[in-house]
């Protein structure tokens, strides 16, 4: 018996260091053993001339614009380049909205092209009262301004995609009181009014950009992801101006499609200060190698209109990728970012965001913070720290449950 307990014993420390010297290789992560993993994700830490990336300087003088260039030109496509200005105004301010806590302002941005050709498009804040340092929240509403706080005075965002706009309906995906007296703020747009969630570029910011007789993006240029994430960047700039606003801790966050475009706009604009995705799913934080549910083929098959022309190329090679999901998320080093999924959610497939979150800890490491040990993930069991992430139990959502998780994680990380 005792034989046997100590060849157990000696087994399972070796299995232990296999696991461990695995996880500290730079190599990619094919060696895992679990079967959830997928084989040839390609590393992080080693850059496309093959040198390994061993340092945060090396990351951020080599590996990280590496990877900004690379996942711009396959996937996200370029800003377009042209004379569009940007101006702002505030249309609307309540210094004592929701019973004196909050500052509610409604500020109109405003994007003019050389030919004057406008957008403008509605930001809508509140900030808690009488405080200089707090997290500010910003993010993409699905339906209108209005949709997300039951108060009359919000500016009915123009109706565009058809959906109920009643006043309030999306009030349990915007806590706005919770985060309120939580001491933080929130910012919001319609995303519509950017960039319409439709197969037509005709309207919205594209044609500001575009060269007489252009009809659509170029091959290489935007589609509605980084359109939606070039719109939140812009609202930084004019975060930055506001004196009411801490524009040293804007979180951007995002849910579905518009955690997708929160990503990648937090991956992008190092000024955002931390960043949220709440099941972003395919071409959000999802490994889309071996992804379950929605795979990358799907999303180009019925989304064509989210990612570059270019990105299409990639039609039935989800098993060749050059890139993945994990290197949008390790852009975030070292900033804090919170990946958040749903149990029932296997469209967005939770598995595949932890396995995210996981590998990105290697370039965390890089700058102090602790490698994850890879393990299954559990649902309601958060894991909180630069990297943080749960799994709710239930539907595709974001919810008070969400919510209370990224409030402790702002003020903990943003402290
Ligand atoms: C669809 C789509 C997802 C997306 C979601 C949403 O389900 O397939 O990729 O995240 O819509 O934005 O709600």
């Amino acid at each position: 018996m005792k034989k046997y307990l100590s060849i157990l014993f000696v087994g399972i420390i070796f299995i232990s260091f296999s696991v461990k010297s695995d996880a500290q290789q730079n190599s990619p992560a094919a060696t895992q053993n679990d079967s959830l993993f997928p084989k040839n994700i390609p590393a992080l830490l080693m850059s496309s001339n093959g040198t390994i990336i061993k340092t945060k300087k090396e990351w951020e003088k080599i590996r990280r614009p590496e990877l900004a260039q690379l996942l711009e030109n396959e996937i996200y496509g370029f800003v377009p380049s042209g004379d569009v200005k940007m101006t702002s105004a505030v249309l609307e301010q309540d210094d004592n909205a929701l019973g004196g806590k909050a500052i509610r302002k409604q500020v109109k941005i405003t994007f003019t092209n050389a030919n004057n050709k406008t957008l403008s498009v509605a930001l809508l804040m509140y900030l808690p009262k009488g405080l200089k340092k707090f997290p500010t929240f910003l993010g993409y509403n699905f339906n209108g301004n209005e949709t997300i706080y039951p108060d009359p005075m919000i500016h009915a965002s123009p109706m565009m995609n058809g959906n109920n706009k009643q006043s309030g309906r999306d009030s349990l995906n915007w806590p706005v009181a919770t985060i309120i007296n939580a001491g933080c703020g929130v910012a919001t747009m319609y995303y519509w009014e950017l960039a319409p969630d439709k197969e037509d570029f005709s309207t919205g910011i594209y044609p500001l950009f575009y060269q007489p007789n252009q009809l659509a993006p170029l091959p290489n240029e935007w589609g509605g992801l980084a359109a939606w994430a070039w719109g939140l960047s812009k609202a930084m700039d004019y975060l930055q101006t506001d004196k009411q606003v801490d524009a040293k801790r804007v979180i951007v966050l995002g849910h579905s499609r518009l955690g997708k475009a929160a990503i990648w706009a937090g991956a992008k604009d190092q000024r955002f200060a931390g960043v949220i995705s709440s099941g972003s799913g395919a071409m959000g934080v999802s490994i889309s190698k071996s992804k379950k549910g929605e795979t990358l083929s799907a999303v180009i098959k019925r989304f064509p209109r989210w990612t570059a022309g270019n990105f299409k190329k990639y039609l039935n090679q989800d098993a060749n990728l050059p890139f993945d999901q994990h290197m949008v998320v390790a852009m975030v080093a070292p900033r804090p970012i919170y990946i958040s999924s749903a149990s029932e959610d296997q469209w967005a497939d939770p598995s595949h965001e932890y396995l995210s979150a996981y590998l990105s800890t290697e370039v965390y490491a890089l700058f102090g913070y602790p490698k994850w040990t890879y393990q299954a993930p559990k649902i309601q069991e958060p894991i909180q720290g630069r990297v943080s992430q749960h799994i709710r139990d239930g539907k595709h959502d974001i919810l008070p449950y969400d919510w209370n998780l990224f409030l402790t994680f702002a003020k903990r990380e943003l402290k």
